[in-house]
């Protein structure tokens, strides 16, 4: 990415002012934040049996009655992107936008997610798969409710086995807390590594990007986190 449009990126953030002004010293080097990230092996089709779980996925989503929010929304979210992604980006629920689009942050808040992840050298449908704990909208956008969440996680324990992520970046309080099994206030679980699941998938928490459209003073915090996700996924990937 050359530094032009990395600047432009950093801007969407609103994070351009505040990378500029930082003393020399503290400032990572521009070449590191260019860098690109590995590009991983070429990729190969699904096997068949994994493509069929797929499909019965997203069909299963598509007709699902497991709660009351199917009786409100347009549409069933099942997720978008890479489905053998590296990076695995986990929100709440769809809002209004994403339920008529049926895509996972479209809205305000998709746009700055997207602005988020081109700043460390990704893109949506590239190398990132996006999904939510729930597959409806909850009406009003209220919080998902625990009822709802357990009837609703086990797509994305399923979407998390297929995909096999290397890492996870849990936005937000609802994600992080529900992956994580933990009533913890959002800020104490930053800026370190969990791990989820049987497979001890690797996971990061940061800001919920609709939150950082209510706080812009919090952005520095989760462009924080973004570089440390970026820094754990590369010592992953260069580990391995
Ligand atoms: N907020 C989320 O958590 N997910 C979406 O898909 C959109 C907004």
């Amino acid at each position: 990415m050359d530094a032009a449009r990395r600047a432009q990126y950093l801007e969407a953030l609103g994070l351009d002012v505040w990378v500029l002004r930082r003393p020399p010293a503290a400032v990572l080097p521009a070449p590191a934040l260019a860098a690109p990230l590995p590009a991983g092996p070429a990729p190969e089709p699904l096997d068949a049996e994994t493509a069929a779980r797929w499909l019965a996925l997203r069909a299963e989503v598509a007709a699902c009655t497991k709660c009351p929010l199917h009786a409100t929304r347009t549409q069933g979210v099942l997720g978008v992107g890479d489905p053998r992604a590296q990076w695995l980006i986990v929100g709440e629920a769809p809002g209004a936008e994403e339920d008529r689009q049926g895509e996972p942050f479209v809205g305000r808040a998709g746009q700055l997610l997207d602005a988020m992840l081109r700043a460390i050298g990704l893109a949506r449908g590239q190398n990132v798969y996006i999904a939510n704990v729930l597959k409806s909208r909850p009406p009003g956008n209220r919080d998902p409710k625990p009822e709802e969440v357990s009837a609703c996680i086990p797509y994305l324990t399923r979407q998390i086995a297929l995909i096999r992520p290397k890492l996870i970046l849990a936005v937000g309080r609802i994600a992080a807390q529900n992956l994580l099994g933990s009533d913890a206030p959002l800020g104490r679980l930053r800026g370190r590594v969990h791990h989820y699941g049987e497979l001890n998938t690797p996971l990061i928490v940061t800001y919920h990007p609709a939150y950082l459209l209510r706080a812009p003073g919090e952005k520095r915090k989760a462009w924080e986190d973004l570089k440390f996700a970026r820094g754990v996924f590369r010592e992953l990937t260069t580990a391995s």
